[in-house]
């Protein structure tokens, strides 16, 4: 079934949805809980915002999973959070696969252990052939970073200057396999980008919600969707990004 009453519409979008999880410390405190039970959680609700784009056919989703300033966190969480991923790839990765999801890693990977490194690469090869959603895990991922590795990838393929364009500097950024985002959801309550997607999010709609991570289910990602539409129709139908300056 195709129908807006289904709530499923891909025709109305979004195709692509990135999402900021923010809150997973503060689920923690509320409980009384160290921050990694707050993470651990977010795996969980991960997980099922995974299913639940399926459900309403969206084609990617991207997660910002561990910023390049979340390096700064006390060492016991940075490496509490670096054996979370590496619990929930071998924990969740034949699900994934079952459920059609193909992983895409994005980030610096040259500072991640040689082990969480495998690991992503095991992901990666072992989904690559799926086609149900695409799922990219922002890990030591900057939109800066994103911007400057395409310059010097840009640079060390020889493009001269008069030939980088807008259009031409994409296919260098990390994501130059998905259209950019439609919808952006941050959780957690804080208004703010905090260097995710910089590049991609130009025509984006954001919305922000105060509901923390693990609390963040089908009635949260319904509410943005509906927000998504709601402001789609107002501004005149199913949006496309201008297409990307030549000259
Ligand atoms: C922000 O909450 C959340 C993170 C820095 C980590 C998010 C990571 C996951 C949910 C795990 C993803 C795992 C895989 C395998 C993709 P916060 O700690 O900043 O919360 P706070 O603002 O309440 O302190």
């Amino acid at each position: 079934m195709t129908t807006e009453s289904s709530g499923i519409n891909k025709a109305a979008g979004p195709r692509h949805i990135a999402i900021v999880m923010d809150g997973n410390g503060r689920w923690a405190k509320k409980r009384f809980l160290p921050r990694f039970f707050g993470h651990k959680a977010g795996v969980d609700s991960l997980v099922k915002v995974v299913q639940a784009c399926i459900d309403r056919e969206v084609e990617y989703l991207t997660v910002f999973a561990f910023s390049s300033e979340n390096w700064k966190r006390p060492s016991d969480e940075v490496s509490g959070l670096m054996g979370l991923v590496l619990a929930a790839v071998s924990r969740y990765l034949a699900k994934m696969g079952q459920m059609g999801v193909r992983i895409r890693i994005v980030g610096d990977r040259d500072a991640v252990s040689p082990k969480l490194r495998n690991a992503w690469n095991e992901a990666e090869s072992a989904t690559a052939h799926n086609t149900k959603l695409t799922m990219s895990v922002a890990f030591n991922y900057g939109g800066r970073w994103d911007i400057v590795q395409a310059c010097k990838a840009a640079m060390d393929a020889g493009v001269p200057s008069t030939e980088l364009t807008e259009a031409r500097l994409s296919e260098f950024m990390a994501m130059s396999y998905a259209p950019d985002p439609d919808l952006f959801i941050r959780t957690g309550g804080e208004v703010r980008i905090s260097n995710f997607m910089l590049w991609q999010v130009a025509y984006t709609e954001f919305v922000f919600s105060d509901c923390l991570w693990p609390e963040f289910g089908d009635k949260q990602l319904d509410a943005a969707i509906a927000a998504f539409r709601d402001r789609d129709r107002r501004f005149g139908g199913v949006k496309e990004a201008p297409a990307l300056a030549d000259g």
